[in-house]
């Protein structure tokens, strides 16, 4: 199980119900509602209980869940990357969100690719995928310097956009 990962500028850790500012902030950047959604977390206590449920509760079931990133020189949390097992997925899928004031200066990029790296060697899976709207740009240029291609389209929900599929396999 992940405990901890080390990238040249970043660690890459479990969150904890510590964290709950800085995802209270994460959640409601209008950026994470346009490509990822509103998680309807608008208060810290909310933000601590998103924490144990969707994070801390999956660490202890499995090797998934949102993982906190932070920068080696000051210690602060930028970002979340994650591993998630999706009930509509046949394969893991791996996923990132930065607070703006990070972003274009490769941190997402650094701390997936040790993410997707610690999946295959430590974790042994052999393909990871990734879905993402098919105007996220910043999302698409990230996932292809990680080594993963275009796939075709999916839906989580019947009722869902159609979101581009990228995969890599080992
Ligand atoms: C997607 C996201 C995590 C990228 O984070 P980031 O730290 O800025 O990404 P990086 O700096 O590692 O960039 C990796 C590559 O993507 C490309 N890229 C990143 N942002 C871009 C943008 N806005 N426009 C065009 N290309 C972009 C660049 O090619 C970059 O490589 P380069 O630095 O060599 O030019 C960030 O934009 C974000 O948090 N967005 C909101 C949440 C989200 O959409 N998550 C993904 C859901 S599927």
């Amino acid at each position: 199980m992940l405990n901890r990962l080390e990238t040249d500028r970043m660690v890459v850790r479990r969150l904890t119900t510590e964290d709950a500012e800085f995802m209270l902030d994460l959640l409601n950047q209008p950026s994470f509602h346009r490509f990822i959604g509103d998680r309807g977390v608008k208060t810290l206590d909310q933000a601590r209980t998103y924490i144990e449920e969707r994070a801390i509760a999956g660490y202890e079931k499995n090797s998934f869940g949102p993982f906190a990133v932070e920068l080696k020189k000051d210690g602060s949390v930028i970002g979340i990357v994650s591993l998630l097992d999706r009930d509509e997925l046949e394969d893991v899928d791996i996923g990132f969100a930065f607070l703006p004031a990070h972003w274009r200066q490769g941190f997402a990029l650094e701390a997936s690719s040790a993410l997707m790296e610690y999946a295959f060697s430590d974790l042994g899976l052999d393909r990871i995928i990734a879905v993402t709207q098919t105007d996220n740009i910043a999302s698409i240029k990230t996932l292809e310097k990680m080594g993963l291609a275009y796939e075709g389209v999916v839906r989580l929900a019947a009722e869902g956009p159609d979101l581009q599929l990228y995969a890599v396999n080992r």
